[in-house]
């Protein structure tokens, strides 16, 4: 394999953005050149897929594809060649897992039969200790004298190599560095680091090992993605949240023959705590690849979080309600009525993960969920612009008899579900940047002591009870998404936003970390900053020493009156040094 090979088809393959890649297999004897590569697709008039149609659809593609380990890529030829003998193979997707990288291959067929007779045809090696469960994780057998070498298929195509493969820290600093303009970073962020099609498969056939799990005793058994695989806000190493429901079948009023069934034992949630242990060890002891399996019971809703070695994928897995599928939904709606909601979401996820807003284990500080909710809010009312989003009672509004969904518990999720149906507020044609900018000094200014954010309505309201940060959950209104925020963090979210507007308004020239690397980049220097915008907080705003640290090329200040407080504190410093110099000699 030319290295020219593995490192342009790692960008390309990828995140590819839209374009069509050629790529040129070059084994060494003869030069191949594979299919173009339709791993992901333009967002611009890109027709809109209604998120149960999609989610469908991905289902559908996971159950007629099996997942192979493999000795390398090259392995697909002959793994073409044994698939093809037994069905029809439509794609072939190359990923690894892992520092000394262990090869895997996920074949798509062109129907779910092909995989029962793939699997049927499957087996174990002979040994008493491993335990034989059937799944849709193989791994291809070496040829033998007993097992010989197949013809290497000629029409076989790998559509993917390495495509699991995320740009690293300093390449996307080469990436962003390169961009004309702020709003061309975002767009670039965006296309390269979201979620691709090669990880959104590998989510699917994830939840489609928990789902087979436990079929035997419960046939309808549906383990649905939720989160940020499936609402368009995933970036490519994002986890997988899923929830099992045991049941998908409506009841039958004209059944005559009745399961018998086991009732709950004790309270619903000590029933469901209990059944929650049963499937960690279910996933622990006989599912292929699942490591790591933690219980995590007393939470709010109880979870089952684990790795699923094979596809590389962290999952937390839940047997809760459907709210969260509603909220993706939701979520996956706001996303896909303008261009610019997702380039601008993930670029403040990304500002917050850079410089230690948010964090992956959870604490007082705000999630990427309550993010995402503020991003939202703040569109559906742009101070300065005409809205660029609906509120929710509109989508509600405009839902029809197909849009009807009530959770088990009561939880009303109708809204409307098919946005080709909505008259999309039009009118506001401002730039990503400075949507940015606004969105910083929007939140910055925002009297979070007494309003609330809420998606619901198309203003702000007044906050129902104390609290540092109140986000109403759009779809359970009494609930407040951020009541794990603290006022610490809150008033650190405000500071950083202010910084982070002040930053962007004030770079007159492109210096070397302009722009949105200017904003990324606090967290290093996290220890020891100067806050002269809240002088008497001790709030992170900004190094001193950035200010000083090359004083041949300093930082330049379009602002005037930033640009005097920074010459009186150079000065400052200056005076400073003279005078320690003086003590010294
Ligand atoms: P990342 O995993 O960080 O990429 O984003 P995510 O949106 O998937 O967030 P997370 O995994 O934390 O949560 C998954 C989903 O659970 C969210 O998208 C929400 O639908 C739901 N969720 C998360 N936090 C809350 C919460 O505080 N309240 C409610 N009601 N739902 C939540
Ligand atoms: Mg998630």
């Amino acid at each position: 394999m030319s290295v020219f090979l593995s490192c342009h088809v790692r960008r390309g393959v990828q995140n590819a953005i839209g374009r069509n890649i050629k790529l040129n297999l070059n084994d060494g004897k003869n030069v191949r050149r594979m299919s173009s590569l339709k791993v992901t697709e333009t967002e611009k008039g890109k027709k809109f897929v209604p998120f149960t149609d999609m989610v469908s659809s991905r289902r559908a593609e996971a159950r007629r594809s099996i997942v192979v380990q493999v000795q390398s890529s090259q392995s697909f030829k002959e793994l073409h060649a044994y698939c093809s003998s037994v069905g029809t193979v439509k794609q072939m997707l190359h990923y690894t897992v892992g520092v000394e990288p262990m090869n895997f291959i996920v074949v798509e067929f062109a129907s779910e039969k092909d995989v029962t007779s793939i699997l049927d045809k499957s087996s174990y090696v002979e040994d008493s200790q491993i335990i034989p469960v059937h799944s849709q994780f193989l791994w291809f057998r070496a040829s033998n004298r007993k097992l010989p070498k197949l013809k290497q298929s000629k029409t076989a195509i790998l559509n993917a190599e390495n495509g699991n493969n995320n740009l690293t820290a300093a390449e996307i600093v080469d990436l962003l560095k390169k961009c004309d303009s702020v709003s061309d970073q975002m767009k670039q962020l965006y296309d390269f680091t979201k979620l691709n099609d090669l990880g959104t498969r590998l989510r699917f056939l994830t939840a489609c090992q928990v789902e087979d799990a436990v079929r035997g005793m419960f046939p309808s058994a549906k383990a649905f993605p939720f989160g940020s695989s499936v609402n368009g806000f995933g970036k490519m190493e994002c986890d997988l949240d899923l929830v099992l429901r045991l049941s998908d079948e409506k009841v039958k009023s004209d059944a005559r023959l009745m399961f018998h069934c086991k009732a709950l034992v004790g309270s619903e949630r000590s029933a469901s705590q209990r059944n929650m242990e049963a499937m960690g060890d279910l996933l622990q002891l006989f599912l292929p690849g699942c490591s790591h399996v933690r219980r995590i019971l007393q939470a709010r809703v109880p979870i089952i979080k684990y790795h699923q070695q094979l596809t590389d994928v962290e999952c937390d897995l839940s047997m809760s309600n459907m709210s969260g599928v509603h909220m993706s939904d939701f979520l996956y709606i706001m996303g896909s009525i303008d261009d610019r909601v997702r380039p601008l979401i993930f670029t403040i996820r990304k500002w917050a993960c850079e410089i230690g807003l948010t964090n992956s284990s959870p604490g007082r500080w705000i999630t990427n969920f309550s993010l995402t909710l503020l991003v939202l809010a703040f569109l559906q009312k742009p101070p300065h612009s005409p809205p660029i989003l609906p509120s929710l009672n509109n989508l509600v509004k405009l839902a029809d008899s197909t849009d009807h969904y009530m959770t088990e518990d009561g939880i009303n999720c109708t809204f409307l579900r098919n946005i080709n149906k909505l008259k999309k507020p039009a009118g506001n044609k401002e730039s990503l940047e400075s949507l940015l900018k606004e969105f910083f000094e929007f939140y910055s200014h925002f009297d979070f002591t007494s309003k609330a954010v809420c998606l619901n309505e198309p203003v702000a309201i007044t906050k129902p009870e104390h609290c540092a940060m109140y986000i109403v959950n759009p779809l359970e209104r009494g609930l407040n998404v951020s009541k794990n925020v603290g006022l610490e963090e809150l008033d650190r979210f405000k500071v950083e936003a202010r910084n982070a507007a002040w930053l962007l308004e004030s770079q007159e020239h492109k210096t070397e970390n302009w722009g949105l690397l200017s904003i990324f980049e606090n967290k290093r220097k996290s220890n020891n900053l100067f806050n002269f915008a809240f002088p008497n907080k001790q709030a992170r705003l900004m190094e001193v020493s950035t200010l000083f640290e090359n004083e041949a090329a300093p930082v330049e200040f379009k602002n005037e009156s930033v640009k005097k407080q920074v010459e009186s504190i150079r000065n400052e410093k200056k005076q400073k040094l003279k005078e320690i110099q003086k003590l010294n000699r």
